[in-house]
């Protein structure tokens, strides 16, 4: 702040205190014998007023809030740049600085904890009930949002609990997967195939991959679809559709594990126009420990047996 704000603010308040205590001690009439019941001497339509003394409690109560102001105002910043006596607000009081100290403090307190765990493998760690409490926390604050309070995920969200991956499923790469973020990018291909053959392909998908029924008239060439799914998705999508962890192209035979839906016309709008899915990354959000505890939580989720039971215990807390 400025020294001409500082000085503006200061004469604003110390002059508000001064001019109240004057008001309330210069105007104050003392109670004399038979005072009392006194009128002004006037009266509107029958209604008088009396000239009674303010009640002592009131006045009390108001010197009390005076000296309250003061005393405050001695102890805490509030003057200007005046930081106050007490000890703890040397660069002034902001809601930053007020946030950074209880960071730090948690920082000192959990710090040694989180470390211990982060020299752990995260098979490991996802034994962990405590470790697996802190991950389940970590999880509600930071990734629910997007992959549910359940981490099962929705539209566009893959769930973290079925065992299925599109990145990988190890400890390991669940951890590079939430630390430095995925970026899927699946080709838009309804120029290159035209409708009909996004219509045949889509149809090859869902019926031979995901092994998923068609409706009887669908009147598709499955013979064409399949022809096309060699030529021009096999690069990602595998031979068998089984998928290519290192792209992110997911396994087209589990459609429990599709994220843009299974009916066909998702699957063609899918195909049509391409997806590009993204996890964003945690690197520098949460760092190397939190994202360790993370990636075994998460990984717990499909290898423990207590997951239920501990993800019912994220939830209420
Ligand atoms: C360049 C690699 C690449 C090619 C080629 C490719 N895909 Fe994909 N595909 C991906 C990726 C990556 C994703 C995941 C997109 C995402 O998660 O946002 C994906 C997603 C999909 C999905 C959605 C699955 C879900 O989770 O809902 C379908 C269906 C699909 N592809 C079908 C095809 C078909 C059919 C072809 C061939 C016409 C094809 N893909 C060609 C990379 C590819
Ligand atoms: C802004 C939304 C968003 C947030 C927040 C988010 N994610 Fe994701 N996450 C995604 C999307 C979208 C994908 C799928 C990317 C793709 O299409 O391949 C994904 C994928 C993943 C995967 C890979 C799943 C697989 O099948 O391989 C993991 C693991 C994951 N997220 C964990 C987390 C964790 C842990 C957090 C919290 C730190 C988190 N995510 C926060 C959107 C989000």
């Amino acid at each position: 702040m400025t020294t001409f704000w500082s000085t503006w603010i200061c004469v604003l308040t110390i002059g508000s205190l001064i001019g109240l205590t004057w008001l309330l001690i210069g105007t104050r009439k003392g109670e004399t014998k038979g005072s009392v019941d006194q009128t002004m001497g006037h009266s509107f339509d029958g209604i008088e007023e009396y000239d009674n003394p303010l009640p002592q409690w009131w006045f009390m109560l108001f010197a009390g809030t005076l000296v309250f102001a003061v005393g405050y105002l001695i102890l805490y910043p509030g003057l200007g740049n005046w930081k106050g006596i007490l000890p703890g607000y040397e660069e002034g009081w902001t809601g930053a600085h007020e946030w950074e100290k209880e960071m730090a403090k948690a920082d000192a307190k959990f710090g040694p904890i989180f470390a211990k765990f982060a020299a752990m493998p995260g098979e490991e760690v996802a034994k962990d009930p405590q470790a697996l409490k802190m991950g389940g926390r970590l999880f509600a604050s930071n990734c629910a949002v997007c992959h549910g309070s359940d981490a099962k995920g929705a539209f566009g969200f893959p769930n973290l609990t079925d065992d299925i991956w599109r990145w990988g499923g190890s400890a390991e790469t669940i951890k590079t997967t939430i630390m430095g973020g995925r970026m899927a990018a699946m080709p838009a291909w309804g120029e290159v195939l035209g409708e009909t053959g996004v219509k045949n392909v889509a149809a090859y998908v869902r019926h031979e991959l995901a092994g998923l029924p068609l409706p009887a008239d669908s009147g598709v060439d499955l013979q064409a679809g399949q022809q096309t799914f060699s030529t021009t998705c096999v690069a990602c999508h595998g031979a068998k559709g089984q998928g290519t962890e290192l792209m992110g192209a997911p396994n087209l035979t589990q459609p429990t594990g599709f994220i843009y839906g299974t009916s066909l016309t998702q699957l063609q709008q899918t195909i049509r126009h391409g997806r590009q899915g993204q996890m964003p990354a945690q690197h520098e959000l949460l760092g190397n420990d939190k994202v360790q505890l993370l990636a075994a939580y998460v990984y717990s989720l499909s290898h423990s047996p207590g997951a239920d039971h501990l993800q019912a215990e994220s939830k209420t807390e």
